[in-house]
């Protein structure tokens, strides 16, 4: 492939990446206000982005089988762990900024759990079957990820009732 079309389809994939991610926090701020015809239109527009957003993985070989995926998967959780979140983590204790650090802290300890819960996938993916995982709940407040055992009353990392918490 050409050098330049290379770059521009990874420039393409992180561009219509974050429109999808803005028009669903959008989208959410529409429907708190009780807009809920803004609120489909921006979802519908965000799931537009996430079409090019694939297309233009798929052809930057960004796609493959189940189990290459978790690979990716679990390398890109165990940097933002080891490295990418514990350095923006103490740049932003250093410089006073509260909620950057908040934000950052909140992220590395559910990016710890989403590593775990992808080397286990890897496992059965590697088996070519499928994962015996059951529910999974989401903190809609730091993203805290809650996939075995006893569901507590209050999130673990921010404190929030766990009644909140979204199911999948
Ligand atoms: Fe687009
Ligand atoms: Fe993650
Ligand atoms: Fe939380």
């Amino acid at each position: 492939m050409g050098e330049m079309t290379k770059e521009f389809l990874h420039e393409a994939f992180a561009g219509e990446s974050m429109a999808h991610m803005k028009y669903l926090i959008y989208a959410e701020v529409a429907e708190k206000k009780g807009f809920e015809n803004l609120a489909r239109m921006f979802e519908a527009i965000a799931y537009a982005e996430f079409v090019h957003a694939k297309n233009h993985a798929k052809n930057l070989g960004l796609v493959k089988e189940v189990a290459d995926n978790i690979d990716k998967c679990i390398e890109g959780e165990n940097f933002e762990v080891d490295e990418m979140y514990p350095v923006y983590k103490a740049t932003a204790e250093m410089q006073n900024e509260k909620k950057a650090k908040t934000g950052f802290h909140y992220a590395l300890e559910a990016e710890k759990i989403h590593e775990k819960m992808y080397k286990k996938a890897k496992e059965h993916a590697e088996k070519e079957e499928d994962m015996d995982i059951g529910e999974i709940y989401i903190c809609p407040v730091c993203g805290y990820t809650h996939y075995k055992g006893e569901l507590p009353d209050n999130c673990p990392v921010c404190g929030v009732k766990s009644e909140r918490f979204k199911k999948f």
